[in-house]
């Protein structure tokens, strides 16, 4: 398996028009979205964009219609060029990369899913899912092989010779991801991948990438405008809006200290026991002797909750994953304080 790259991205812009270039001083001196659409008709799409995404992880970029999500992924394989700034992959940078080389990154290091699945109708599943290793001229029977594995490990054994309109749409999404980690590219491109699928099976869809991500470990740039996907999803946590990054950080820190008002209005939806990690609610411990169960820092305060009820216990320890030590106490008070806290 292709060992994890990191992706750095530096100083981007993106000024849609004919004239972007020159507008590039005006926009670093502040001119917003606004004024550059109404004093020069151009289209500010990204306005000085920096973020370190981690190799292996999951790295999620959320922003309402409009904010400039697809046009950051489309950078990163350079689908777009930018206006200024720099796209660096495992140290390369993909803006300056001549024809030949953008080629061979295109085809080895990155896979894109879609948001419409793109699949090709008059092919089967199988010959979808192989589809890539072909135009590598990869031979037959490997590239089935290869197909076959990742048709399995995505719940699809058994369909290999069906048609994609006889599948349904979270199925063929399945078929989308089976389709890109076929090609075996350290990174995977996903611009709102689950958008179109209805709630209970994008949740699904959540899981078998979760499921999946333990044992790939790709560096995942995944794309949506939904909140809730953005924090059981992401690893790391940027949020856009008109083209700026607002917040990065991680899920606990975009519930816990959400940057400004239009963040909190989002995060005020969600379920917090399913974000938030005992070890951010714990308590210092007690004198003498802690609590007989223990958890994780790192478990959320929902199953912190269940294991207290199944103990008919009324307060955890909570450890350091590490060490193993406890370092503090979760109490249901604590708990509840937590789930229910408005941000204040
Ligand atoms: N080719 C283009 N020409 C002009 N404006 C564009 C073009 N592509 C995107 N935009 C504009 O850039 C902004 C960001 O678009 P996009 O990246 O598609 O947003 P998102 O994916 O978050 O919905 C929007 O204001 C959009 O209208
Ligand atoms: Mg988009």
């Amino acid at each position: 398996m292709a060992e994890p790259i990191g992706i750095e991205i530096r100083n981007l812009y993106k000024i849609f028009g004919p004239n972007a270039a020159a507008l590039m001083a005006a926009v670093r001196d502040g001119m917003t979205k606004t004024e550059l659409n109404d004093k020069h008709h151009h289209v500010l799409g990204l306005n000085n964009i920096n973020i370190s995404m981690p190799a292996g992880r999951i790295q999620v970029i959320m922003g309402l219609s409009g904010s400039g999500k697809s046009t950051l992924i489309r950078h990163i394989n350079r689908l777009i060029d930018p206006t200024a700034g720099e796209v660096l992959v495992g140290g390369e940078n993909v803006v300056t990369m001549s024809p030949d080389a953008l080629r061979e990154f295109r085809r080895h290091k990155t896979a894109m899913v879609f948001q419409k699945f793109a699949l090709l109708p008059n092919r089967t599943v199988l010959e979808n899912v192989c589809y890539g290793l072909e135009i590598q001229n990869v031979p037959r029977a490997r590239r089935v092989e290869a197909a076959m594995r990742w048709i399995e490990r995505v719940g699809l054994k058994g369909f290999e010779s069906k048609y994609p309109n006889q599948l349904s749409g979270g199925m063929q999404q399945r078929v989308g991801l089976a389709r890109a980690l076929t090609n075996d590219a350290p990174i995977l491109l996903m611009d709102e991948a689950f958008s179109a699928l209805d709630p209970l099976i994008r949740v699904d869809m959540q899981t078998v990438l979760l499921d999946l991500q333990k044992e790939i470990r790709k560096t995942i740039v995944f794309i949506t405008h939904d909140l809730d996907e953005a924090l059981r999803l992401g690893d790391a946590i940027a949020i856009l809006r008109d083209g700026e990054i607002i917040q990065q950080g991680t899920s606990q820190d975009i519930v816990l200290r959400p940057a400004d008002p239009y963040i909190e209005s989002f995060v005020r939806e969600v379920n917090r026991g399913r974000v938030i990690r005992a070890d951010a609610a714990m308590t210092a411990l007690p004198e003498g002797a802690a609590p007989a169960i223990g958890v994780d820092g790192t478990t959320t305060l929902e199953e912190a909750g269940r294991l207290m009820v199944e103990n008919a216990a009324t307060s955890l320890a909570v450890r350091d994953p590490a060490s193993g030590r406890p370092v503090g106490m979760l109490s249901m008070e604590a708990i509840l304080r937590a789930v229910t806290s408005r941000g204040e």
